[in-house]
């Protein structure tokens, strides 16, 4: 259905890919992993007409693309979810399903006529959205779904999806990963870009590695597990994911401490507290109230009721994120695009503006301190390549998110509140984030992590407290939770009907 022929693409020095060749099959499912920069979003923005390979082509059922641009390949048929969202956040749900379909697409269709196919839509993918609603006020989950609906209702015949689970809970994802097949069995040739190997071998067909911008194996699903594609994907075999946890500090003090706190519908009379040094998990669905906790915690929206002392903070928290990272309480967010980083200043500069009194304390002189100092930070979080001056816009998705985390450590911070910060990185950047995590509590900070994946919450917390609709129903010692009662309680089921 779609074949990539020998396509090599430079930016600058780099060589970001390397005269790859990929054939995509009419109804498989074929997953693409590599590293964090190893070419993948690169990979499939040019087989989706948005970027011009330097050399090579593409070609939809033989054809060679008419030209490198989104339209040529939208009209072979090609539809792309990228890495990043896209969706007009000023704009309802409906009118962004319909909006790449040319110019008021609803107007033109009519409202009635756009709504009856919006609702098809759902019916038939099993995803259900409120189509009136400002796609800015959904959550980051429910817009990576509008993202696929957006492709869906264009009926493609090659459909790309760039980690489209990344910010989808684990039902929400195996939903979509049931999709994707769905849509394989009608003939759909369907290619996914994917950081969770345990989905690829579940869902795909066949899977191709990339390494340093070059295809390294391409091989049915059955040929590998999860060992053969990491040494594959790194070039080393497996090492262990998580060390061994330093134990809890026993009669640190509290640094972060909530009691009865209500907001809205969402944070239902939550309480919680961490103590200097304790890393504590909260788990839960997408929507279960942790994440609007977490912007409670640090200002970003204010309590309607209850008792929220953060790092000596008055009684009813910080007044804005600001103040809050002042008193040294950070977040990093779900959404680091929107709300994390500056994309077109350098890794340095980035990570400059976080430190508490800014760049500017030390005037121009010190613009080689700072390189220094991300220098530094670039190493230890293993961003690549390792050049503080890159503009950030320019480093892959997960070399972001590490940039993202290094910036708010930075800055010193007493309690740090980090928001999915593995969301979209590589086995081998994960284990460095976790470190940077584990480092930053044994350092006397209090850590709240936020994660879908619970073997992360596992493996890296003191204490998993579990969020349900928006209240704490259950907590765990982290030496001795287990993942089927941690989900049974995040269902509110019987852990044997929780199946995942
Ligand atoms: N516009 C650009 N200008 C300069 N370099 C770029 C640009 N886009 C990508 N790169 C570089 O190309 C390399 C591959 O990036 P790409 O986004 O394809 O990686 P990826 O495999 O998708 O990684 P991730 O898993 O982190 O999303 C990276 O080193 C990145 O810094
Ligand atoms: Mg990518």
């Amino acid at each position: 259905m779609l074949e990539i022929s020998g396509v090599s693409k430079r930016y600058g020095p780099v060589n970001v890919l390397d005269d790859v060749s990929l054939t995509l099959r009419a109804g498989e499912v074929h997953a693409l992993v590599g590293e964090n920069g190893a070419g993948k979003s690169t990979l499939v923005r040019i087989a989706a007409g948005m970027v011009r390979p330097d050399r090579g082509q593409v070609l939809v059922e033989g054809r060679p693309l008419r030209s490198s641009t989104p339209r040529a390949a939208r009209a072979a048929g090609v539809e792309i979810v990228t890495q990043e969202l896209t969706s007009v956040p000023a704009r309802s749900v409906l009118e962004n399903v319909f909006l790449g379909m040319g110019v008021a697409a609803v107007g033109r269709l009519g409202r009635s006529e756009a709504s009856a196919r919006f609702r098809k839509l759902c019916d038939e993918t099993g995803f259900v959205l409120p189509p009136g609603a400002v796609v800015r006020e959904l959550s980051i989950a429910d817009r990576q779904v509008l993202e696929v609906l957006r492709c869906l209702v264009r009926e493609p015949r090659v459909l790309i999806l760039d980690e489209p689970t990344s910010s989808l809970d684990e039902q929400r994802a195996d939903q979509l990963l049931e999709l994707l097949r769905r849509l394989a069995g009608r003939g759909v040739a369907v290619a996914m870009v994917s950081h969770h190997l345990r989905e690829v071998l579940s869902s795909a067909d066949t899977v191709s590695v990339l390494r340093d911008g070059a295809l390294v194996s391409s091989a049915p699903v059955g040929a590998e597990d999860e060992a053969s594609l990491i040494q594959k994907m790194v070039g080393r075999p497996l090492r262990a994911m998580y060390a061994p946890k330093a134990p809890p500090p026993e009669g640190a003090e509290v640094v972060l401490e909530a009691s009865e706190v209500w907001r809205g519908n969402v944070v239902r009379g939550v309480s919680l507290s961490v103590r200097a040094g304790e890393i504590v998990g909260l788990a839960g669905l997408v929507g279960s109230g942790r994440s609007e906790l977490a912007r409670c915690l640090v200002g970003a929206d204010r309590l309607d009721r209850g008792v929220l002392r953060v790092a000596g903070a008055g009684a009813r928290g910080f007044r804005s994120p600001r103040a809050a990272g002042a008193a040294g309480v950070v977040m990093v967010p779900e959404d680091r695009k929107q709300q994390g980083l500056v994309l077109g200043r350098s890794v340095a500069e980035n990570l400059a503006l976080s430190t508490r009194k800014g760049p500017f304390r030390w005037g121009f002189a010190t613009k080689r301190r700072m390189r220094q100092d991300a220098a530094e930070w670039v190493e230890r979080s293993d961003v690549r390549p390792r050049d503080p001056g890159r503009l950030v816009r320019h480093l892959s998705g997960g070399n972001q998110q590490k940039v993202l985390l290094s910036k708010w450590l930075a800055c010193g911070p007493r309690v740090l509140i980090a928001d999915e910060p593995t969301r979209g990185v590589d086995v081998g950047a994960k284990a460095a984030i976790h470190r940077m995590i584990a480092d930053a509590a044994s350092a006397g900070i209090g850590v709240v992590l936020i994660s879908s994946e619970l073997e992360e919450l596992m493996g890296m917390s003191h204490r998993i407290v579990v969020f349900r609709k928006g209240e704490v129903v259950a907590e765990f010692d982290g030496g001795t939770a287990d993942r089927e009662r941690i989900i049974a309680a995040a269902f509110g089921a019987r852990p044997e009907r929780a199946s995942l």
